[in-house]
């Protein structure tokens, strides 16, 4: 917001040309230090990733072990970790039956596509459908299937043979069908703001999946790791997916993410082709301590906590004449005002006052709030007028 041009003058690409520009010097708990003294609370936890807090000792104390051990020795596939096993079991015991094979990437959108070739390679089908509304990252294959056309339209062409259907919509579920090899759905859509879905819609999306062979992919990278109120957010809905697809607070603030599905989908993915699907760097030890120290916490949240703090923060911002709507689940909240001006002028407040809070991608009337999950009754009420103050104006 600043200075437009300080990431290019220092030799860093930009992907803005209005960054925040903001110097970190270190961060703890809720709180970003910056270099000039300032603090700010981080209600967005980097967006959805520090959600135990910012240098969580369960998790610095894994990575500093394991940095003093092991950095990289071999491409993902060969040799054995110990952090990355256990991490694997880890998930595989907080996860149903059926999701007990991991396949840990560098990110996001990664673990997205290698959910996709292993729907195509499992199935047979090329025919791949999304959701109206969904983002799931910025490859060329993750932004074939996010639904917002004015990101994609100056790289197209992307992916072929993707179809979008409505989210929430049972009557767009007919374009389900023999030929299709999976639905990729957000379980709750991130940058749609905070899209809840109706669970009858989400069920019904499940059967006609199991109807035609097709696979479902369930996208968690935002709303996965307890951001909802819930160790993973598809367990609101009584439904399981075929894959899940993790990144994220996966790696409590290492680069991570993971697509998880069954022992008999996965192992498809060593032969016809051999290597199919291989990466340098995924399941590195540091990631992957990370994704350890990460799930372990995950194990121990207190979910009434996380609730009620969602609640009481959801009822301050109704009452401000501001606000004109919470959608809300769990700490995970899209926050409408009345236009974009407003929003940014929130954001820039937000700055002064102490608070970091952000945009969305394509809402633009709503700022979105994800602060860490285990935040002390002090930290929440604190964080909450922070916020406050920032929309009065
Ligand atoms: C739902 C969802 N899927 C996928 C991604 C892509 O993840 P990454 O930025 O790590 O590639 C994101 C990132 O914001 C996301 O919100």
């Amino acid at each position: 917001m600043s200075n437009a041009k300080s990431f290019l003058d220092r030799g860093l690409a930009d992907t803005t040309p209005y960054p925040l520009n903001i110097e970190v010097d270190s961060a703890c708990g809720v709180w970003i230090n910056t270099t000039n003294n300032g603090k700010l609370f981080d209600a967005i936890s980097g967006i959805g990733v520090s959600n135990w807090g910012h240098q969580n000792s369960v998790i610095t104390n894994l990575l500093h072990h394991q940095i003093d051990s092991s950095l990289h020795t071999m491409v993902y596939g060969e040799m054995l970790n110990r952090n990355t096993v256990k991490a694997a079991a880890l998930l595989s015991d907080l996860l149903p039956k059926n999701l007990n094979t991991t396949y840990f990437t560098n990110s996001g959108a990664e673990a997205i596509e290698g959910a996709l070739k292993l729907a195509k390679r499992a199935t047979g089908r090329s025919k791949l459908i999304a959701c109206s509304g969904g983002y799931h990252g910025n490859t060329a294959g993750a932004l074939a299937v996010s639904s917002n056309n004015e990101r994609k339209a100056p790289f197209e062409p992307l992916l072929p043979g993707v179809k979008f259907i409505d989210f929430n919509c049972s009557n767009s579920l007919n374009s389900i069908d023999a030929e299709t090899a999976c639905v990729l759905v957000e379980t709750v859509q991130g940058d749609a703001g905070v899209r809840i879905p109706n669970p009858y819609w989400i069920q019904e999306l499940r059967a006609k999946c199991n109807q035609e062979g097709a696979l479902l992919i369930l996208d968690e990278v935002q709303c996965g790791m307890g951001r909802t109120g819930k160790p993973f957010a598809f367990e609101h809905f009584n439904v399981v997916p075929d894959i899940l697809c993790l990144g994220k607070a996966l790696g409590g603030g290492m680069p991570i993410g993971a697509f998880v599905s069954s022992r008999d989908l996965m192992s498809q993915l060593s032969h016809s082709p051999k290597l199919g699907h291989i990466t340098t760097f995924g399941g590195h030890p540091v990631a992957t301590a990370g994704a350890l120290g990460a799930l372990e916490l995950l194990k121990e949240t207190n979910w009434s906590e996380v609730e009620a703090q969602g609640e009481y923060w959801e009822s301050q911002l109704n009452a401000h004449p501001k606000v004109k709507s919470v959608r809300r689940i769990g700490l995970f909240m899209c926050v409408k005002m009345d236009g974009a001006d407003q929003v940014s002028k929130a954001v820039e407040n937000g700055l002064k006052e102490g608070v970091l809070l952000f945009w969305f991608l394509s809402v633009p009337n709503a700022f979105r709030l994800s602060p860490p999950l285990n935040m002390t009754d002090a930290e929440s009420k604190l964080g909450i007028e922070l916020i406050l103050k920032s929309l009065s104006f």
